[in-house]
């Protein structure tokens, strides 16, 4: 059992973002809809979602998978928890998502229009998050786009922002993707959108 699955067994919600049941479903749809659904420069990139593929990488217990499977053709809900998994394919039962626990470090075999991921890199040292990031390249489609969020300005260094900052040019140099924008939506949380 790692860290991620004592957390979520001791309770899932609170770990992965929420302290309850209701807001944790609440901030997923709010952030689905202003991380993805009303983003200008995927709906530019990807056009309609409706004939997509987007892989939700950590995807924990499925705060945020829930809502992409309303709108997205394919969903890969991917975690290195086992429970997180066990708990995300009981969440979200749509037919068009699969849920695979995965550890994000090692190869994948899976292609991907949207790579997305929310507050995974952020608990991790940098030379884990350089792992993760020299794999998207591989799993994301000729015309995909990613969207990753990473640890933002070195404040507040705790439980949930214990990993390593990396800079927008690390992350650029590591992926090997082009930069189209980096954007702070909060002074802790740094977005950055790459393509190939
Ligand atoms: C704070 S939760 C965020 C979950 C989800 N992305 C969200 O926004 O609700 C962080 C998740 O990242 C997962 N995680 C951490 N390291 C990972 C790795 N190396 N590979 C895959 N998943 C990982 C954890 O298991 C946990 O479910």
């Amino acid at each position: 059992m790692n860290k991620w699955d004592k957390l979520i067994k001791k309770d899932a919600e609170f770990y992965t973002y929420a302290n309850n049941v209701i807001d944790y479903w609440l901030s997923g749809e709010e952030h689905y809809n202003q991380f993805i659904k009303n983003d200008e420069v995927l709906k530019n990139h990807l056009g309609s979602f409706s004939d997509k593929t987007c892989l939700d990488y950590g995807c924990g217990i499925g705060r945020i998978t829930k809502f992409i499977a309303n709108d997205f053709k394919k969903v890969f809900g991917l975690d290195i928890s086992e429970e997180a998994i066990k708990l995300a394919k009981q969440n979200v039962t749509n037919e068009n998502v699969k849920f695979i626990k995965a550890d994000l470090r090692k190869k994948l075999d899976i292609k991907a229009d949207l790579i997305f991921s929310s507050m995974v890199l952020q608990h991790l040292t940098k030379d884990e998050q350089k792992k993760i990031l020299g794999g998207l390249k591989n799993l994301l489609k000729n015309n995909g786009i990613v969207k990753i969020q990473v640890r933002g300005r070195e404040i507040d260094k705790y439980q949930w922002y214990s990993g390593d900052c990396i800079s927008v040019n690390e992350v650029v140099e590591t992926t090997g993707l082009k930069l189209i924008k980096s954007e702070y939506t909060t002074p802790k949380e740094l977005w950055i959108w790459l393509k190939k």
